[in-house]
């Protein structure tokens, strides 16, 4: 009986993790429309900065007060053109403000990235 209950409790569990898994796909769709004409197709960076290595390293907060607020992880404030997403919304879809899901979709994807150029 014990041992039922437990793989009850591992299940339970698997599910659960599952749940709240980031949605990669949901993420590369976010970055693709919003992300990518500034920070390449990988991360690499082109008009913004390169993505892999130095932001995709950060704490999730300090990830979301850059793209909600242009602060980087001290506080100083991003240069242009990097818009204020907590502002203006996102491209697509148009005016949306990303929220938690959002971000943590779009962060979890650019950590898959290999920042090569190209
Ligand atoms: C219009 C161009 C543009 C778009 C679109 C854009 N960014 Fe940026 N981003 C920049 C620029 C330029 C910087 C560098 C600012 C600086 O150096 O002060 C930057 C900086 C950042 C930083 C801080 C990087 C660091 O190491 O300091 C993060 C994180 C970031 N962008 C994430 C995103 C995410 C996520 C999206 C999509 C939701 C996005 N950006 C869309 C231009 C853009």
């Amino acid at each position: 009986m014990k041992r039922v209950l437990l793989i009850a409790v591992c299940l339970l569990g698997g599910l659960t993790a599952n749940a709240v898994a980031h949605d990669l796909d949901a993420g590369k769709t976010l970055y693709t429309a919003n992300c990518q004409k500034c920070h390449g197709a990988n991360g690499q960076g082109g008009v913004g900065k390169k993505l892999v290595g130095d932001a995709s390293k950060w704490e999730f907060t300090a990830f979301k007060n850059a793209v909600l607020n242009g602060l980087d992880d001290e506080g100083h404030k991003l240069k242009q053109p990097m818009p204020l997403f907590g502002k203006v919304g996102l491209t697509d879809p148009k005016g949306k403000v990303p929220d938690d899901t959002d971000l943590q979709n779009v962060y979890a994807y650019i950590k898959t990235l290999s920042g090569k150029k190209g």
